[in-house]
């Protein structure tokens, strides 16, 4: 088991950059047929998805095109939790295929609070890939079509994941050590 130190924690192996790269060919063969056709617009949330839709993207045999937003890290007080901004949104949606691509929803609420900006601009279809999952910790009722890995409430780095702004350059998922 190979381990690395981010800050000043350990981490462990938990999914290496061969299965990762399966997983995401299986997930471009699904949008391959689902969206023949359709020229999906694919968004990546900035910056933790960048090396997922990078692959996913390359991985696609259809029309298709790419954009990026990111989320201010304004945190609200709200009970719902923090609410964050959609920033930068350059493309119109209205009448396009779109698809949110995230490197992991956690409680989800950031994801629905993206849902939510995106429709109220008249895309035709919306729909999330996310590359990880944790289905214990997700708080809200989400849709998600393309998910790459339901994993346990564990804090995971690598793969464009980070931890506090490192890690994001490893090639596999690595996962916090318990003591
Ligand atoms: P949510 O709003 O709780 O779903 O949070 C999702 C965001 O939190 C993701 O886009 C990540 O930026 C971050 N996040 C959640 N869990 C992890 C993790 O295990 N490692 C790294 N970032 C994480
Ligand atoms: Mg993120």
């Amino acid at each position: 088991m190979n381990t690395v130190t981010v800050h000043d924690k350990e981490f462990v192996t938990f999914l290496d950059s061969d299965r990762i790269a399966a997983r995401v060919i299986e997930l471009a063969a699904r949008m391959n047929a689902d969206y023949k056709d359709k020229n999906p617009l694919l968004i990546g949330v900035l910056n933790g998805s960048f090396m997922f839709i990078s692959d996913l993207m390359k991985a696609l045999d259809i029309p298709c095109e790419i954009s990026f937003i990111r989320l201010s890290s304004y945190e609200g007080m709200e009970s719902s939790g923090s609410v964050r901004q959609v920033l930068g949104l350059q493309e119109n949606v209205f009448g396009r295929h779109v698809v949110l691509v995230e490197d992991i929803v956690d409680s989800g609420l950031t994801m629905a609070n993206t849902v939510t900006f995106f429709e109220e601009r008249g895309p035709k279809s919306i729909e999330i890939a996310t590359l990880l999952t944790k289905p214990e910790c997700l708080e809200k009722d989400l849709d998600m079509k393309y998910v790459g890995f339901e994993i346990p409430p564990k804090f995971v780095v690598g793969y464009g994941l980070d931890y506090d702004g490192l890690g994001r350059n490893f090639k596999d998922i690595y996962q916090l050590k318990e003591d």
